[in-house]
């Protein structure tokens, strides 16, 4: 696609309504400092419209990216950080399963992994939850950057077996520093677009 606009439509707090919207939306989701506003800079090709930051929890909110006024990209907050109150991660829990369970427009999950981590039983349970809610999850192992490219197929493996994907099912991989993985990712976003 190319990108003619964007901008940050709708933020969403904890008790927020969320928005009702007539155009496809594709969801990014996975653990606290993950990479998932990052990457969403580089599909739109933006510095900075998603805020990130090197300690995790920025992201607090569901962020929904208007797109040429033809699809939406959204940024939920992360899971797992452990400094967020028990009850705090339950409430956002409840709010992400809301939004992923009740959005009528929502085509697909990306679930962001770091290429350098085993995943977690919490990935694990994102993995499975979106499973269960009828998506076929799409894997982006992110810090492409951070690995030696001999190390690739190693812990690409690690991350399939971690969350016991099919064999035919994608993980693919993106740099947030070099937009290695970029043009596949879209690939993958307009096919679920046009559906
Ligand atoms: P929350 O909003 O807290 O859930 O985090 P997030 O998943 O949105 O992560 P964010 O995009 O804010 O990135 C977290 C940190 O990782 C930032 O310091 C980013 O610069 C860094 N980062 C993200 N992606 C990459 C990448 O591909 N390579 C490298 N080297 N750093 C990355
Ligand atoms: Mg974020």
């Amino acid at each position: 696609m190319i990108i003619k606009n964007v901008s940050l439509e709708t933020v969403c707090g904890i008790t927020s309504k969320l928005p009702e919207t007539d155009k496809p939306e594709i969801a990014f989701a996975g653990k606290s400092n993950v990479g998932k506003s990052s990457l969403i800079n580089g599909l739109m090709n933006r510095k900075a419209l998603a805020r990130t930051s090197s300690s995790p929890g920025k992201t607090q909110t569901i962020n929904f990216y208007n797109i040429n006024d033809q699809m939406y990209l959204v940024d939920l907050p992360g899971y797992g950080y452990a400094k967020v109150s028990k009850s705090e991660q339950e409430k956002w829990g409840k709010m992400i399963e809301r939004y992923l369970h009740g959005s009528k427009q929502l085509k697909a999950v990306f679930l962001l992994i770091d290429i350098r981590h085993d995943p977690s039983a919490n990935d694990r349970m994102m993995y499975d939850w979106i499973n269960h809610q009828g998506f076929r999850p799409i894997i982006i192992a992110t810090k492409l950057d951070k690995i030696k490219r001999s190390q690739l197929q190693k812990q690409v493996k690690l991350i399939r077996t971690g969350l016991g994907m099919p064999a035919q099912a994608p993980v693919l991989p993106y740099s947030a520093l070099t937009k290695q993985g970029r043009e596949e990712i879209w690939e993958y976003m307009e096919q679920f677009i046009n559906e």
